[in-house]
């Protein structure tokens, strides 16, 4: 079976449908960002202590699954600097000359977003390190014996790497970040005031308990919130009387077949695919991969952060095993722990 992740309603991953909402939705200060306490405390004060110092921001790598807002916090950096941002990613950045070219067009201050970064072939990440570390760029001239390498300076710059996973930076490049964040899955009431946030930027009517049903299957991440909310909305427009209410959102999520704690088809094959085909694990990650037809990495970064969050499986030195919790959810009997009736 081959699933097209990105179709998912419940992906996680950017699509061309969330391009016009998402800009729109993006908040642009620190103090309009919902959630991620840790890492928006730390970064008020490096970004505060760098502006009365009159410095440009240390580099800062965001790390955690997708769809948490890591391009939103670049741009809310920029914005706080008040410096203008470039967006990249790592499979965009081809050559060496590709990302000399984007370095030498950024203006004193800039932030340089460089989204997976992890994907930065070796050629051009050999590039970015006399860049941050020097503001310099090594150019080589010339061929064979009479080849010289000559050193251009950089503005000075902040460079935002984004990645699902610190793990999968080169040890050179992520020591070169002087900041470093996690970002985390998002709690329901987290998630119940940013769609409550969003549905009014959109001119959306939802009452409270509309926002907490979306919020509750949106497994931690906002893309998948604001995803839901405009869906939940023309479910209501053509069923209801417009307004998202916590029972119309319940039968357009359940028509969507998303069921109460977000999980969708391919969550609960994979559950029940560990349950039955591997007795609920241990069994490795490739196998569940193969079982399913699905990327390893993308069970790895996809499927797996919200299941391990919720509890439903835990990783061991011998793989993957479902727990008590994902058992009752998927309401199969778990071997040996049924309760006994005395
Ligand atoms: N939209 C998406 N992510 C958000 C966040 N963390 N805060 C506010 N609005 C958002």
């Amino acid at each position: 079976m081959e699933f097209d992740n990105n179709e998912r309603i419940v992906s996680p991953d950017f699509n061309s449908a969330d391009s016009e909402t998402e800009i729109s939705l993006r908040p642009k200060t620190l103090n309009d960002y919902i959630g991620q306490e840790k890492a928006k405390e730390n970064l008020k004060i490096y970004i505060e202590a760098a502006k009365n110092r009159g410095e440009n921001l240390d580099h800062v790598l965001l790390y955690g699954p997708p769809g948490l807002g890591k391009t939103t916090l670049a741009g809310i950096i920029a914005n706080e600097m008040g410096v203008q941002i470039r967006v990249t990613s790592g499979p965009a950045i081809e050559k060496p000359g590709d990302l000399a070219a984007l370095l030498t067009n950024l203006n004193d201050g800039d932030v340089l977003f460089i989204d997976e970064i992890h994907r930065l072939s070796r050629a051009v990440e050999e590039v970015l390190y006399p860049a941050m570390e020097d503001n310099a760029l090594d150019i080589i001239i010339g061929k064979g014996p009479s080849a010289r390498s000559i050193r251009l300076d950089l503005p000075r710059f902040t460079l935002v790497g984004a990645t699902t996973r610190a793990g999968q930076l080169s040890a050179p490049l992520r020591d070169r970040f002087g900041v470093i964040l996690r970002l985390e899955l998002y709690t329901t009431e987290q998630l119940s005031q940013i769609v409550q946030r969003s549905a009014g930027i959109l001119e959306i009517s939802m009452d409270k308990k509309g926002a907490d049903e979306i919020a509750s299957r949106s497994r931690g991440t906002p893309r998948i919130a604001n995803r839901l909310l405009k869906r939940a909305r023309d479910f209501a427009e053509v069923m209801d009387n417009g307004v998202v209410t916590e029972e119309n959102a319940k039968i357009a999520l359940s028509r969507m077949e998303i069921d109460k704690l977000g999980l969708d088809n391919i969550d609960r094959l994979l559950l029940t695919t560990m349950i039955r085909n591997y007795n609920g694990g241990p069994v490795g990650l490739e196998t569940i991969a193969a079982t399913i037809g699905e990327e390893s990495v993308t069970i790895e970064d996809v499927y797996e952060p919200y299941l391990l969050q919720l509890g439903f499986i835990a990783k061991t030195p011998r793989g993957r095993v479902v727990t008590p919790l994902g058992y009752k959810h998927m309401n199969i009997d778990m071997p040996g722990q049924q309760t006994l009736e005395v």
